[in-house]
């Protein structure tokens, strides 16, 4: 059991052990049971969170939302126009004057460095939900979902596609090396995740016995991989004029049939979504006009295959982003 975690903010997965991490983890396989059999879990009641949204979200902010209201929260939403933050007011007068109405804050938005700073100034736990460099809630849903399926995860071989320098690929690499997943980041030299970051999770994987593993091969990379996870091209608050750079570089990582047959017989496909797998998208059919493609970083038919445990995934956001809530404000 760990130490506590009451009063702690969760910024980016670096900062928890593998045992707080696992029992985040065990802390939402209780709340999902509970969900299921309708027990009732209002173990907040009285408290009050506020979500602060730089950045668009569906499940997100719909898992902060659900989870806060479960545990008998009140929960209030700023969406990226409608507070003062950045523009007539500081960051750190921001969090102060939050801190003092709310018990919790979410932020999603730009520089890891934001939600570090709102954390210092607030006095009340900040989770992140999403910056440039992490997405750290996500992972925990991702590892759920995995261990859901396959009855453990320790030692399975994960491997991310694409963009492999993201919020999402980074934070799967630390939630690996944490967890004792090997991890295989598959992608352009370009696209590679930062040699600092790659060196603290080699470490830590060294110590929890799996491995770091870059490669721009995708024969060599998908072999033996019981996970194939991507992700977007162009990540939010990236400008419009790179989408046709990526496509060049990034559609030999696109997950298709071939990608998932290379990999593990049984291996499953997971995507943080949201994603361009057809051409039911604004986004989506723009970039099939101007460039022709009908569908970006997985193909349809894998998005919709029963190997795809996308929908399992966003579900356990909700679970997820509960246990973390319930565990940091209890
Ligand atoms: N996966 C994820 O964070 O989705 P949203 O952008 O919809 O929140
Ligand atoms: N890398 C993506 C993740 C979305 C959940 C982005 O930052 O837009």
């Amino acid at each position: 059991m760990p130490r506590s975690l009451s009063g702690r903010s969760f910024l980016k997965l670096l900062d928890f052990s593998t045992e707080e991490i696992q029992y985040l983890l065990e802390l939402a396989k209780d709340f999902k049971r509970m969900k299921r059999a309708g027990t009732p879990h209002k173990y907040l009641a009285g408290k009050n969170i506020v979500l602060l949204f730089e950045k668009t979200s569906t499940r997100t902010r719909c898992s902060f939302e659900v989870a806060g209201n479960d545990l008998g929260m009140g929960v209030t939403y700023l969406d990226p126009g409608s507070s003062q933050m950045g523009k007539k007011e500081s960051l750190e007068d921001t969090a102060k004057v939050l801190g003092r109405m709310f018990d919790g804050i979410e932020y999603r938005g730009f520089d890891q460095q934001i939600v570090e700073d709102l954390a210092k100034h607030a006095g009340v736990p900040v989770w992140n939900g999403l910056t440039t460099d992490f997405h750290p809630t996500q992972m925990l849903a991702d590892v759920l979902t995995i261990e859901e399926h396959f009855g453990h995860y320790k030692g399975l071989t994960m491997v991310f596609m694409g963009d492999a320098r993201n919020n999402v690929a980074n934070s799967l690499m630390v939630v690996s090396a944490k967890l004792g997943i090997n991890f295989v980041a598959c992608g352009p030299k370009d696209n590679m995740p930062e040699k600092k970051l790659v060196d603290t999770c080699k470490k830590i994987a060294k110590e929890n016995g799996c491995t770091i593993t870059l490669t721009e091969d995708v024969k060599k990379g998908t072999k033996n991989a019981d996970v194939i996870y991507t992700d977007i091209w162009v990540s939010m608050g990236e400008p419009d004029e790179i989408w046709e750079q990526r496509i060049k570089l990034l559609s030999p990582y696109q997950v298709n049939d071939a990608v998932m047959k290379n990999a593990n017989p049984g291996a499953i496909f997971l995507h943080c979504l949201p994603s361009f797998h057809d051409l039911e998208t604004t986004i989506g059919k723009d970039i099939h006009k101007k460039f022709g493609l009908p569908e970006m970083e997985v193909t349809d038919k894998v998005f919709r295959s029963p190997q795809s445990k996308v929908f399992d995934e966003a579900e356990n956001r909700m679970h997820t982003i509960k246990a973390v809530m319930y565990a940091t404000l209890k």
